[in-house]
């Protein structure tokens, strides 16, 4: 309701300094709310999940993009969700593409990005994980370690970027998931295909194993994250190939390249990046249940796309997605929609007679052809 207010005050100035404005806010105010308790989170057996030997306190994550450099960790527990991913990281610093790089386009609920991986780094990324991890007291939730590579690094297969990053942070992540589908940094989609995947997949496979063996634990839980301009076909050989590599998971998806059936002006959508928010939400869901299908509930899913309310979640959860995420919910709702959502699910439990999310998980998966 507040922000519904405030929000076209917001929207009056520029997109990225109303984000940096947002994670400075947070940074400060999340310290306060750990030692005060945050009214925000809704805490309920029946949204609690066991999942890649982790515990999830509810499904809905925060998606990868937003926190890009572990600057805010302990806001997003503090804010309701359920587990944040951080992210993307590449194994440098990079500044990013010039700005503007991001714009609203809200006759459409969505966003346009072309941010091209700004971020700290592995080493800071990686000290500033340690110290939060070092800090907490009692149960914290699941943070995962979004990697990608940087230009030069994507053109040369990708490999070294994503195993330098992965090493780095291997320590202090819950999970790691593979970013091959940011439309921002040339030629990284193209690492979606099975020849360079798979070498990404072998390498990292390969340290994680000697990484768990080192340190007495199991390997760290790894998804690949996919875009979802691929086509059906597509998107089963990377479930295929997902279950031969012996991948936890996968992420379905990340921004679109795609302008189809948008109303915002021309001057807008003529910009490059990829598109996030409302657009999303069929395609995504679509690929979802496709995904599900295929996997035979072997993989864990994280839906991601145009979740905006708890509808909107209730259906990625039906289609098969474990874990559902948002970002550009954030920027049209604020930042009470998380726990908006949450209530909404456990409602939607209540009248399915779902004692537990695994009920919900995928049961509508098969009984919708998929789009
Ligand atoms: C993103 N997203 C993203 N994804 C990713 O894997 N690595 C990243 O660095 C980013 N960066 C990023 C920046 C901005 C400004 C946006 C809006 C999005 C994609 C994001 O994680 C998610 O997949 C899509 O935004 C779809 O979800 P929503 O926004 O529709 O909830």
């Amino acid at each position: 309701m507040i922000y519904r207010l405030l929000r076209p005050l917001v929207f009056q100035g520029d997109p990225e300094r109303a984000h940096d404005l947002a994670m400075a806010s947070l940074e400060r105010l999340a310290p306060v709310l750990a030692r005060t308790g945050s009214p925000l989170p809704v805490r309920d057996p029946r949204l609690e999940q066991r999942l890649l030997g982790l515990s999830f306190p509810s499904p809905l994550g925060l998606a990868a993009g937003f926190d890009k450099s572990a600057r805010a960790l302990a806001a997003w527990p503090a804010l309701g969700f359920g587990f944040a991913e951080i992210g993307t990281v590449t194994p440098a610093s990079q500044p990013g593409n010039p700005r503007p790089r991001l714009f609203r386009l809200p006759a459409d609920d969505a966003l346009l990005n072309r941010m091209g991986f700004n971020n700290d780094g592995a080493e800071r990324v990686a000290e500033r994980l340690a110290r939060w991890r070092g800090a907490a007291r009692g149960p914290r939730t699941p943070v995962g370690v979004n990697l990608g590579a940087s230009a030069a690094g994507a053109r040369e297969g990708g490999e070294a970027d994503y195993l330098a990053a992965f090493e780095r942070l291997w320590p202090a992540a819950d999970y790691f998931v593979v970013n091959v589908s940011s439309p921002n940094t040339p030629g990284l989609r193209r690492l979606q295909e099975r020849g360079p995947l798979e070498a990404i997949l072998r390498t990292l496979a390969a340290a994680n194993a000697r990484r768990a063996v080192g340190a007495g634990t199991r390997p760290r839980p790894l998804l690949v994250k996919i875009a979802p301009d691929l086509e059906p076909a597509q998107v089963d050989e990377l479930v295929d190939l997902a279950l031969e590599h012996r991948l936890d998971g996968m992420v379905l998806a990340n921004t679109t390249t795609s302008r189809d059936g948008l109303v915002s002006p021309e001057r807008l959508l003529s910009e490059a990046g990829g598109v996030s928010g409302r657009p999303l939400r069929e395609r995504s869901t679509a690929l979802l249940r496709r995904a599900f299908n295929r996997g035979g509930g072997r993989l864990t899913l994280v839906g991601v796309g145009g979740v905006f309310d708890a509808e909107d979640a209730w259906q990625k959860l039906l289609a098969g997605a474990s874990l559902v995420q948002l970002y550009t919910a954030l920027v049209y709702e604020g930042p009470t929609v998380i726990r908006r959502i949450n209530l909404g699910l456990l409602e939607r439990m209540e009248r399915a007679g779902a004692r537990s999310l695994a009920e919900v998980v995928g049961s509508e998966a098969g009984r919708r052809a998929e789009g």
